[in-house]
């Protein structure tokens, strides 16, 4: 068996692990939320008791936890039942102490703008952009949710790095280990998951994802034509969370490859952005 083929194969098994297990998944979620976001976001914000933090697409909730801890109340919400009920459990003590509350919920709805309108200091979306239409509306609608002075934090995986296309969530070994072809066009890459034999689901997933494309640079744009300001950055050459996904140690990228535009986005795995 040659080499690649080994290392794809563990590549695919540790993938597969953290995809199929919910309290490994909402492990990893805090040890990363701890070590790499909450500390990110502290160096331009302060964080403790009395800091209102909102997460939309919080998942398994196991972002909001360091938050939790520092004495944060906490909302988070998704769009994906299954997930708000593993939160809901997860959280349950924060919740039932009144400093957390999870949400089955679309922020667009004018109930929830009512209620939040102006309540945050600090929104997150982590690995959460990146699956969002029209991010062209979407970010400056998020700032009707932050206090004066509040600040919004991103983090996600600029789309031409080579998962940008997120397949390493397809169920067939190949399709979820071969780099970049998620940048061929749109039939092609169709004709690829499905020649593969993954699931419609899935198909509809990465095509989805494929339509909300998002690089370094349309990013900074967004943010720009937002009225928002970049209050720090940080670009990995290998993003944090691949320490859990595929054993790999997490590493900045280089100055001089993160500031050369477009090229960047190749070699990029992941970027972090507090705005505000
Ligand atoms: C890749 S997961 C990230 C979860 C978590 N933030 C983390 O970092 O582990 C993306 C999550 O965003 C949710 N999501 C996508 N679009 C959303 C939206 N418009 N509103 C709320 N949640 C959304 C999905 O349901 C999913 O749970």
């Amino acid at each position: 068996m040659c080499k690649w083929y080994k290392f794809a194969r563990k590549l695919q098994f540790l993938a597969l692990k953290q995809h199929l297990n919910d309290q490994v998944r909402f492990d990893q979620q805090v040890d990363n939320s701890r070590s790499y976001v909450l500390p990110f976001i502290e160096k331009t914000h302060q964080i403790g008791p009395g800091t209102a933090v909102f997460e939309v697409g919080t998942a398994e909730g196991g972002v909001l936890v360091p938050f939790l801890e520092r004495g944060c109340t906490c909302l988070g919400v998704d769009l994906a039942p299954e997930r708000i009920v593993l939160a809901k459990a997860f959280l349950e003590p924060h919740i039932a102490a009144g400093k957390a509350e999870i949400l089955l919920k679309n922020i667009y709805d004018d109930d929830f703008l009512a209620r939040f309108k102006g309540a945050f200091d600090i929104i997150i979306l982590k690995d959460v952009i990146e699956h969002v239409p029209n991010q062209e509306a979407f970010v400056p609608y998020l700032k009707n949710f932050l206090k004066p002075g509040g600040q919004i934090f991103f983090g996600f995986p600029p789309w031409y790095m080579p998962f940008g296309g997120h397949q390493q969530i397809c169920r067939k070994k190949w399709p979820s280990v071969v780099p970049y072809y998620h940048i061929l066009p749109r039939f092609m890459y169709r004709g690829i998951l499905q020649a593969s034999g993954e699931g419609e689901d899935v198909v509809k997933e990465l095509m989805e994802i494929k339509d909300t494309q998002i690089t370094i640079e349309r990013f900074e744009r967004i943010v720009k034509a937002s009225g928002l300001k970049v209050l720090h950055k940080e670009h990995y050459l290998i993003n944090p969370i691949y320490k859990y996904k595929f054993g790999l140690q997490p590493r900045k990228q280089t100055p001089l490859l993160s500031w050369i535009p477009f090229f960047r986005n190749f070699v990029t795995t992941c970027v972090y952005y507090t705005v505000g």
